[in-house]
């Protein structure tokens, strides 16, 4: 067997009541997927979107920090042929104020970026192994492939994300089931709470949201394993993790302290 045809498929994206997730969810339906399920917590926004994409769209609202509403989920829709683990949400200061502040959100970025990822993914791709075909999309980061410091849970949670992912990725060979990394860079969306200072700052970096998930299904039904929309991106995320570390992390310290992140 393989994948079924495209509207006879079931999708599944976290995340899909804004930014990234809510572009591709409309991509999806877009490209005639048979079902898409929009997964968030902020109902007014899901029912919006349903509403947008008519008949194939489904709303599931779930807070995928709580291990019950990720049981939910999974019961709900026992079979799923694609499965996009977008949500997502960071972390931004010095890594003990942080905690000294608001650990509880530390450990709810762990819960959200890496434990949910892992529980979807181990909740249906063995069907879809079974199967013969399937996809499995999940949204890194550049910021998963060197050190970030200022960042240091959200940057740790994405290379967990890449990492899992490119793992994935080679063991699923052959079993008709891909999995594909997209990789952003900085993006617009209500993620970067202080977008307009980021886009002062790495204005030529920004990718639109609709561009990064057009891209996105584009490699991940081309099987392709990674993409990193934007060539401007592609290339700093190369530099980056072709420095040794040995220069970096004075380089990193030195931007760190610059923009006063080890006082916040
Ligand atoms: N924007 C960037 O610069 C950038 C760069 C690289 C990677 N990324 C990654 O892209 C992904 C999407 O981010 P975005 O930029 O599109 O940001 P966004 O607009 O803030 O979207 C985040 C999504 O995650 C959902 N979410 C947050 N907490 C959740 C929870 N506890 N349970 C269920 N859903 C939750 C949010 O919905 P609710 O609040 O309604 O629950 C929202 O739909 C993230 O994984 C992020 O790390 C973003």
């Amino acid at each position: 067997m393989a994948a079924p045809p495209l509207p006879d498929c079931v999708a599944v994206v976290t995340g899909a009541s804004s930014g990234i997730g809510a572009e591709i969810a409309r991509a999806l339906a877009g490209r005639g997927l048979g079902r898409v399920v929009l997964v968030a917590r902020r109902r007014e926004r899901l029912e919006a979107l349903a509403e947008e994409l008519g008949d194939s769209a489904r709303v599931f609202i779930a807070d995928l920090t709580r291990s019950a509403e990720v049981e939910a989920l999974i019961e709900t829709h026992p079979r799923v042929d694609l499965l996009v683990n977008n949500a997502g949400i960071g972390s931004s200061g010095r890594f003990d104020k942080v905690a000294s502040t608001d650990g509880d959100s530390l450990s709810a970025l762990v819960d959200l970026n890496c434990r949910a990822l892992v529980r979807l993914t181990a909740a249906w791709v063995p069907g879809m192994v079974e199967r013969g075909g399937g996809w499995v999309l999940n949204v890194g980061s550049i910021a998963g492939m060197f050190p970030t410091p200022t960042s240091a849970t959200y940057g740790a949670s994405k290379a967990f994300v890449n990492q899992f992912t490119e793992s994935l990725r080679i063991e699923l060979r052959d079993t008709g089931v891909a999995a594909h990394l997209l990789a952003p860079g900085p993006v617009a969306t209500e993620f970067l709470a202080d977008v307009e200072e980021h886009r002062q700052r790495y204005g030529a970096f920004f990718v639109p949201a609709r561009r990064v998930a057009e891209e996105g299904l584009d490699y991940l039904f081309a099987d392709r394993p990674r993409h990193v929309p934007g060539w401007l991106v592609r290339l700093s995320a190369l530099v980056a993790r072709s420095t040794p570390l040995a220069l970096f992390r004075p380089v990193a310290g030195f931007a760190m302290r610059r923009r006063g992140g080890d006082r916040r």
